[in-house]
């Protein structure tokens, strides 16, 4: 069953000043189904993050419909949370706060929130980090946190856009093994914004490419890829290897 559809999408920017218009997406239909996990790649400026926020709920499309679980989207909400490049971490509460946020904010009692957030905090490997501030964790790090506190919820989709673009390139590869791992757990529906051939297929079970602006779906392919994965196995694999190519021909790039 899809669990997300979006039919016909399109969005056009007006500058207040010129008037002059931005058509950022021009025809974006997909589905994904219950539990899957797909990687929306494109060159920048394509319109990644727009999806992901017309998804979200933070921005009204311009035409076309979202729908999650069946029901249209028209605003955020409890059922999609939002993990993003910066952390969106509240620097003045702790991690296990920090964590914990969302769940205060549904109105859960106070020893079931404490004690969810330790779980998390667990599954993320930020067990003894609780107390720390936001300030005091290193990058990678942090957007552990940002991963536990969306999923700390139990939402049904998860949306991450370029969630590891400021994280250096040895640990990013660390990271996006970790968020598979805590992802396999429960397993939630994910939309995954990113310009990186390499961290869509790893990360993905389907990439969608989306063209330049104004953006439509060049292609959908499914990704050749067992999991569990690490970077040890995919990166000598052949099926990882011939899909890069494809992806990056298809993107421009010259290999
Ligand atoms: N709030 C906005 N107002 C005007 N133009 C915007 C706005 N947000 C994005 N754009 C433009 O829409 C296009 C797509 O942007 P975006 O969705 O951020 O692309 P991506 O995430 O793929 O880099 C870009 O040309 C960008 O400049
Ligand atoms: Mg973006």
């Amino acid at each position: 069953m899809s669990l997300l559809t979006i039919d016909s999408l399109t969005q056009s920017y007006v500058d207040p000043y010129t008037g002059g218009v931005t058509e950022a997406i021009g025809d974006v239909t997909l589905e994904i189904a219950d539990g899957e996990f797909v990687a929306l790649l494109g060159p920048s400026g394509c319109g990644k993050t727009t999806v992901l926020n017309i998804v979200a709920g933070f921005i009204e499309a311009s035409g076309g419909t979202v729908a999650v679980g069946g029901t249209t989207v028209h605003g955020p909400g409890p059922d999609r949370g939002v993990v993003f490049q910066d952390f969106a971490l509240f620097p003045w509460l702790t991690v296990e706060s920090n964590v914990a946020f969302g769940l205060k904010m549904q109105g859960v009692p106070k020893a079931e929130r404490r004690e969810r957030a330790g779980k998390m905090l667990e599954l993320v490997g930020l067990d003894g980090f609780g107390a720390k501030y936001p300030h005091e964790l290193s990058g990678g790090m942090r957007q552990r946190a940002g991963v536990a506190r969306v999923l700390v919820t139990d939402p049904a989709m998860m949306l991450m856009d370029e969630p590891f673009a400021s994280i250096d390139a040895q640990t990013r590869r660390q990271l996006q093994q970790e968020v598979l791992r805590i992802w396999d757990a429960s397993r939630p529906t994910v939309l995954f914004v990113t310009h990186d051939v390499d961290e869509a297929i790893f990360m993905a079970d389907r990439v969608v490419v989306l063209s330049g602006r104004p953006s439509t779906v060049a292609a959908d392919i499914r990704v050749p890829l067992e999991r569990p994965r690490t970077w040890r196995d995919v990166q000598s694999d052949p099926a990882f290897i011939s899909m890069r190519d494809e992806l990056l021909t298809m993107l421009g790039v010259e290999t």
